[in-house]
């Protein structure tokens, strides 16, 4: 796409079938019906072909005039599989013309006009500031970062070279949780003094251990390690098992938690606590193979609320019975929010306690439907890279939502509270946790000074 074109406030109109999925689009919705020329054509390359990153791409193809020209995976099998499951399904047909396991080659093609950085944990932040320094949008899964210190410089090489990126908290694009945080802003919960946030996993429970073994055929393992340190290749730790190990990723903690203390800071428009403390461990399975711990709490100090988390793989039953959820507790009642859709519960009638009688402001449940918000967020996404906007997503949000969570999982390894100071962004008092705010890079990579 051309810079002058770039310029333009032109939004996309859909294919068929993304018309078809965003039919239920509520009148704020982002897209228009102008249909953009060739010179309009946004070309994409995917980094990290795996699970998350061939979901994103089979929504990006549905836009119009988006292009899929770069497939990049360390392992040949998940390009080839990206290649015929998205590329070459009915209706798609394009043909990735480069297939690379290195991605600073999909970076350096002139042709390219944004990312989906779709990698582990671990792989987030080189590849999006080295893609903004590229001159390159990016479209960078959730967690944005394994440290504060990534999380900060990405922030900042999408400002220095005014790159649109975009988280995949794709919640910001849903209809029902956008009501549910105007509710919350609205006043009508009365002053809010807590807000708990919860992911339980009953789909995933042990994790046997497994020797080290060879490396699969076709399969660069150290570049799949990347930044993270060396050692022998175990089947446990590689493609999604990863989140599980705080080599690559942070538990459950960041794993989950950057989807739902997203829509906390959204709903009570803060930025960052001021303490965390923590405690959990490996309650349910002692002996299997993951690290992060698979039960866990966190307590945060925000000025005129708490904030809380829980966790716990291998059970279903979280607070509110879901199995996850944000719930913000208000003098009026509490409203509860998850992907399938919201309520509030009025508080109980102090005046008439005995009889529990409620007061009015309840809300009966608002289902999400079917709405396709996934593909809302990437549509979001391809808008503001034409109308150079802030995404919904926008890595500075991104980045604030991982500040809770990082600290969360600093303050349960380290057994202690940390405290820290929102306008510095450093922890206050503490120089062994303040290590932990960034991350040593294994050579020869480098985090950017940006
Ligand atoms: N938005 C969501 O709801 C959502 C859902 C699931 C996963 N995710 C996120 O997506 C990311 C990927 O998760 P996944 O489950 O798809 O994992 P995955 O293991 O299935 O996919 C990751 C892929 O990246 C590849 N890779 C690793 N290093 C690379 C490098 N240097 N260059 C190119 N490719 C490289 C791996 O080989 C693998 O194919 C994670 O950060 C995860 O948190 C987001």
């Amino acid at each position: 796409m051309k810079q002058g074109s770039r310029r333009r406030f032109l939004r996309d109109s859909l294919g068929a079938a993304g018309a078809a999925a965003l039919s239920a689009t509520p009148a704020r919705a982002a897209s228009t019906d102008a249909v953009a020329g060739a010179n309009d054509r946004i070309r994409i390359g995917v980094i990290g072909c795996g699970g998350q990153g061939r979901s994103d791409l089979k929504d990006f193809v549905k836009i119009r005039n988006v292009e899929c020209v770069a497939l990049c995976d360390v392992d040949d099998a998940q390009i080839a599989k990206t290649q015929s499951e998205i590329l070459d399904a009915p209706g798609v047909g394009q043909k990735a013309a480069l297939t690379t396991r290195d991605f600073r080659r999909v970076l350096d093609a002139k042709d390219i006009d944004a990312v989906i950085v779709g990698t582990p944990d671990h792989w987030h932040a080189l590849p999006t500031i080295l893609a903004c320094q590229a001159g390159k949008d990016v479209y960078v899964e959730k967690p944005l970062s394994v440290s504060i210190a990534e999380g900060r410089a990405m922030v900042k090489a999408a400002r220095k070279h005014d790159r649109v990126v975009q988280m995949g908290t794709q919640q910001r694009s849903a209809t029902h949780f956008t009501d549910a945080v105007e509710y919350v802003k609205s006043g009508k919960l009365g002053r809010i003094r807590l807000v708990r946030n919860w992911a339980y996993l009953d789909w995933k429970g042990e994790m046997p251990v497994v020797a080290d073994g060879p490396v699969p055929a076709g399969v660069d393992y150290d570049a799949w390690l990347g930044p993270a340190p060396a050692r022998p290749f175990n089947a446990n730790r590689f493609h999604f098992l990863f989140r599980w190990y705080w080599d690559y990723s942070g538990g459950l903690m960041t794993d989950w938690g950057a989807h739902m203390i997203d829509i906390a800071n959204w709903a009570m428009g803060v930025k960052a606590p001021s303490s965390a403390v923590s405690v959990g461990g490996k309650f349910g399975y002692p002996d299997d193979a993951k690290e992060t711990p698979d039960t866990q709490q966190v307590v945060w100090a925000y000025p005129q609320f708490t904030m809380t988390w829980e966790h716990a793989i291998g059970l279903g039953r979280g607070p509110e019975s879901r199995e996850h959820g944000v719930a913000f507790v208000g003098e009026n009642g509490t409203l509860v929010v998850d992907r399938s859709g919201w309520e509030v519960f009025a508080e109980t009638d102090k005046i008439d306690k005995k009889l529990r009688t409620y007061k009015t402001v309840g809300l009966p449940r608002q289902t999400a439907g079917n709405e396709e918000y996934h593909l809302r967020h990437v549509q979001d996404f391809i808008d503001c890279m034409r109308s150079r906007a802030r995404p919904r997503s926008d890595v500075e949000i991104g980045h604030d939502s991982m500040i809770a969570c990082h600290l969360g999982n600093m303050a349960q390894r380290l057994g202690r509270m940390v405290k820290w100071d929102v306008e510095k962004e450093a922890v206050i008092g503490d120089p062994e946790a303040q290590k932990m705010v960034s991350r040593a890079y294994r050579a020869p990579w480098v985090l950017p000074i940006v």
